[in-house]
C-alpha cells in the first residue's frame, strides 16, 4: 500500500463544504432556492469585469504558460496597498498563500502558534508540513491573549498566526498588540487579512519596519473573486527571498490573473460592496441583537457570529438549511458552544434570514 507521510495520517483534515446541488438534493430545493451565507463569500456577481474577459478571451495566449514573475498584477496591487511591488507575491488563493509560508517555515519538530478559534486551515497547513500547532485560546470577549500568545514561545516556535479581522469572531488585533509580538517574537508573525477591506486597517503599513512579518490578502471576499482563487503576500526583501524559493512558478491561470487586474481598475465599485456590505452588516447585528435568545457577537468582516441562548444551535442550523439558508455552524467547538455563523448578503437574503430565525425562535 502506499505510505503516507506520518504528519498525513495525524492529520484532522478541513471539513469541506457540501456543494449547493447537494445541499439542493438532500432537502428538495431548487439550486437556486439555496443561499450560502457559510462561506463569507460575497453576493455580488462581477458581470461587467466578466464581460470584458469575454472580450479579451480569445486573445488570451492559454496554449502559454502565464508570465512566472505575475508582474502586471503584483504592480497593480503595488499602487493598491503602497508595497512595493518586489515585496508582493501572487498566489492561488489565500490558502495557498498560508501553504508557502508553511512549506518555508514549518516542519517537523517546530512550532506554530495559533489564537484560536481561527480560520481552520492554519492549522491544516501548519500540521501537513509536521508542525505541532500550540492553540492559545481568546479570551472570553475572543480578544487574542497577547500575554499567552508571548509565554507559548519556544525556541523552537516558528510562526504566530494572526488573523484580522479573525475569522470566526470577527474581531481585529489592534495595531499595539501585534507591534509587541513583533518586537518580542523573533519568529515569522504573519497576519492573515483576507477580510481587510471590510475594516480598513492593515498591519501593512509596518512591513518597511518589521522584517519579521507578512501580510496575507485575498481576491475571494470583497472583491467578489472567490471562483477565480487569487491570494498575495505581502513581506520584506528576507522572507520574500525565502517565500519565493518555494513557490510553484504557474499556480495562477491567466484567466484569474486577467480577472484579478481587471477587477484593480474597478475600486470604487468594491469601495461600493463594501459599504453596503458594511451597513447590513450592522443592520443585521442590530435586528439579532433585538431578537430574544440570540447574543451576535460585533464584527470588522463581512460575516456575523451569533450565540443562542435558549436554542439548540445545531437544530436552528438545520432548520434553515431545509429553507435554503445554509449558515455555518460551529457550536462542535467548545469555545463556540451553540454559536452560528452567517455571511452577510443583500438585504433581501438577510430580511429572509431574520424572517426565518424570528419565527424557528418563537417556534411559530
Ligand atoms: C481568514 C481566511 N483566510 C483565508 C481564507 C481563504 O481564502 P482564499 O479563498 O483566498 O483561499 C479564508 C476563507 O474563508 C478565510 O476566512
Amino acid at each position: 500500500m502506499p505510505y503516507p507521510r506520518d504528519a498525513v495520517l495525524a492529520l484532522e483534515p478541513y471539513a469541506w463544504e457540501t456543494p449547493s446541488w447537494q445541499i439542493a438534493r438532500q432537502y428538495g430545493l431548487r439550486p437556486e432556492e439555496v443561499v450560502r451565507m457559510d462561506l463569507n463569500t460575497s453576493p455580488y456577481t462581477p458581470v461587467r469585469w466578466l464581460r470584458s474577459l469575454s472580450r479579451t478571451l480569445t486573445g488570451i495566449r492559454v496554449n502559454e504558460y502565464p508570465d512566472t514573475s505575475y508582474t502586471h498584477l503584483r504592480e497593480k496591487l503595488s499602487e493598491y496597498t503602497n508595497v512595493p511591488a518586489q515585496d508582493i507575491m501572487v498566489t492561488n488563493g489565500a490558502d495557498e498563500a498560508i501553504e508557502i509560508i508553511c512549506k518555508t517555515y514549518v516542519e517537523r519538530g517546530r512550532e506554530v502558534i495559533l489564537s484560536t478559534p481561527t480560520y481552520s486551515y492554519l492549522r491544516v497547513a501548519s500540521e501537513i508540513m509536521g508542525g505541532r500547532v500550540v492553540a492559545v485560546p481568546r479570551r472570553p470577549d475572543f480578544s487574542d491573549d497577547v500575554d499567552g500568545i508571548l509565554a507559548a514561545v519556544k525556541p523552537n516556535t516558528s510562526i504566530i498566526f494572526f488573523c484580522s479581522p479573525n475569522n470566526p469572531t470577527g474581531n481585529l488585533l489592534p495595531a499595539p498588540s501585534l507591534k509587541r509580538v513583533l518586537e518580542e517574537f523573533r519568529g515569522l508573525v504573519v497576519v492573515d487579512e483576507a477580510y481587510y477591506e471590510y475594516c480598513g486597517q492593515t498591519a501593512a503599513d509596518l512591513l518597511p519596519n518589521h522584517r519579521n512579518l507578512a501580510v496575507v490578502r485575498t481576491f475571494s471576499k470583497a472583491w467578489s473573486l472567490a471562483g477565480a482563487r487569487v491570494g498575495y503576500i505581502m513581506a520584506g526583501e528576507e522572507v520574500m527571498e525565502q517565500l519565493n524559493r518555494v513557490r510553484p512558478p504557474n499556480s495562477l491561470s491567466v484567466i484569474s490573473l486577467s480577472l484579478a487586474a481587471t477587477a484593480l481598475d474597478h475600486k470604487t465599485v468594491v469601495k461600493m460592496w463594501v459599504r453596503k456590505i458594511v451597513e447590513e452588516r450592522e443592520r443585521v447585528f442590530r435586528e439579532l441583537k433585538a431578537l430574544d435568545g440570540v447574543e451576535p457577537y460585533p464584527s470588522e468582516g463581512n460575516f456575523l457570529l451569533m450565540r443562542l441562548q435558549s436554542h439548540d444551535a445545531e437544530k436552528i442550523h438545520t432548520e434553515l438549511m431545509r429553507r435554503g439558508l445554509v449558515l455555518r455552524n460551529l457550536s462542535s467547538n467548545p469555545q463556540l458552544r451553540n454559536c452560528l455563523r452567517l455571511t452577510i448578503s443583500t438585504r433581501r437574503n438577510n430580511d429572509r434570514l431574520l424572517r426565518r430565525l424570528r419565527d424557528l425562535l418563537t417556534d411559530r
